[in-house]
C-alpha cells in the first residue's frame, strides 16, 4: 500500500514577515491552507496512510490546526526533522514510518493541479524506482533542473545549476519505491550542507535504476514568494470557488461574479466583484472589493477599495480609498488612515516589511 511524506518543515524565509509567526505551508490560499491541498490531493488518489514532516520552529502550529487526518478522512503521522538538513534527510528521518513501502513525497508549499492518479499509475506499471514530475519553466536556475531523452527517461539531475541543462524544473511531487532509502544512506551532503533528494535520484540513475519523469502540462506553483502566492490565489479562485454564501447582505450592497461569503459576516453598502472569497465572521461596510480577494476569517474592512489581494485573519484595512492591489496583508495587521488627512505618515512596520507608496 502506498504511502505519503509531506514536507511541512523550514523556516520559510522567503515569505517573511508573513513566516515570522507562521509555517509558509499554512499560509492560506483562497482561505485554505496550501498544506491541505496536497493533503487532499494525496487522499483523492486513494492513499491514506500520511507522514508530515515538521521543523521545530512551526511543528506545533502545523499540527494543532491539520489534525490527526480525520477531517481529510486520513491517517496523520507527524514527524520531527529537528533540524533543516535537505529533503533526502527529511525522507531518511521519516524511514521508521515508511517502512519498505512506496511512496508520494510532496513538498508543502507546492500547489499542483493534476491528479495524482496518472503520476501512480504509471509508476506501478512501469515497476519504476523513482518518477519525478517536471515542468517547463523560464527560470530553470531556480529549481532542480532535469536533463530527459525524448522518453522521458531521466538522464540527470542537477540543483539550482548555474547553466540549466535544459529548461525542465522538478516540481516538488515525487514517487518512490523503497530503493531510495539506500541511494540516501550513500550521498553526501552538498555545498549548501543539505542532502539533496536530486542527489539522491541521480544515485539510482548511476546505478542503472529505472527513473522516469512525467511533464505536467497544467499549472504547478511553488507559493513560496509573494507573486507566486498571489498567483496560486487567483487560479484557485478561478478553478475551485465554493459559492456559498452565509453572511448577511444588507440592501445597498451589489454583489456580482463567483463570490463565497462564510457564516457570520456582514456586507453593509458594499460591492463584491468576484472571484472573491471570504471567510467567517468578517465586517465589510462601505468598500469595493474587486476579483481575486481572498479575505480571512474576522478581517475587518472599511472605507477601502481593495482588488487581486490576500488579506489573512484579523487584519484591518480601514479608510484606504486609493485602490489596493497586488497585496499581501499578514494576520492582525492593520492599514488605516487617520479620520482627518494626514500632513504625516505614521507607521509600525514589522522587520522585513516592504511597504510601496504610489
Ligand atoms: C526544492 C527542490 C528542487 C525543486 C523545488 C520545487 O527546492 O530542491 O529540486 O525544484 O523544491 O519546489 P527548494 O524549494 O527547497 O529550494
Amino acid at each position: 500500500m502506498m504511502k505519503a511524506l509531506i514536507l511541512s518543515g523550514g523556516k520559510g524565509t522567503r515569505l517573511r514577515p508573513l513566516t515570522y509567526t507562521g509555517a509558509k505551508q499554512l499560509v492560506p490560499v483562497a482561505n485554505k491552507p496550501i498544506l491541505w491541498y496536497g493533503i487532499e490531493s494525496i487522499v483523492a488518489a486513494g492513499i491514506t496512510e500520511i507522514g508530515i514532516i515538521i521543523s521545530p520552529e512551526t511543528g506545533r502550529e502545523v499540527r494543532a490546526k491539520t489534525g490527526d487526518g480525520d477531517r481529510f478522512g486520513a491517517k496523520i503521522t507527524y514527524i520531527l526533522q529537528d533540524r533543516p538538513l535537505g529533503l533526502a534527510h527529511a525522507v531518511k528521518v521519516a524511514q521508521p514510518f515508511l517502512e519498505d513501502a512506496s511512496f508520494v513525497m510532496y513538498l508543502g508549499d507546492n500547489l499542483v493541479q493534476s491528479d495524482l492518479d496518472l503520476f501512480i499509475d504509471k509508476f506501478y506499471s512501469k515497476h519504476l524506482d523513482a518518477l519525478t514530475l517536471l515542468r517547463e519553466v523560464e527560470n530553470p536556475s531556480a529549481f532542480g533542473v532535469a536533463k530527459v531523452d525524448e522518453h522521458g527517461k531521466v538522464l540527470q539531475l542537477i540543483e539550482k545549476p548555474k547553466v540549466p541543462p535544459s529548461n525542465l524544473a522538478l516540481v516538488g511531487v515525487y514517487l518512490f519505491s523503497p530503493s531510495i532509502h539506500e541511494a540516501i544512506a550513500n550521498i553526501q551532503p552538498s555545498a549548501r550542507g543539505e542532502l539533496e533528494i536530486t542527489d539522491a535520484i541521480q544515485y539510482l540513475i548511476d546505478g542503472q535504476k529505472n527513473v522516469e519523469s512525467f511533464k505536467l502540462e497544467g499549472w504547478w506553483l511553488d507559493t513560496g514568494k509573494k507573486d507566486d502566492l498571489l498567483a496560486a490565489n487567483q487560479i484557485i479562485l478561478d478553478s475551485c470557488l465554493d459559492l456559498t454564501i452565509k453572511g448577511e447582505i444588507d440592501a445597498p450592497s451589489k454583489i456580482s461574479g463567483r463570490v463565497h461569503i462564510g457564516a457570520g459576516s456582514r456586507i453593509i453598502n458594499s460591492t463584491i466583484r468576484g472571484p472573491v472569497n471570504i471567510g467567517n465572521d468578517c465586517h465589510i461596510e462601505n468598500c469595493f472589493i474587486g476579483p481575486y480577494t481572498s479575505i480571512a476569517d474576522e478581517t475587518t474592512l472599511i472605507d477601502t477599495d481593495i482588488e487581486h489581494s490576500v488579506l489573512l485573519k484579523g487584519a484591518k484595512v480601514i479608510g484606504i480609498h486609493q485602490r489596493v492591489v497586488d497585496s499581501l496583508i499578514g494576520e492582525r495587521a492593520q492599514v488605516r488612515l487617520a479620520p482627518q488627512r494626514p500632513k504625516a505618515l505614521r507607521f509600525m512596520i514589522g522587520d522585513d516589511s516592504q511597504i510601496e507608496l504610489t
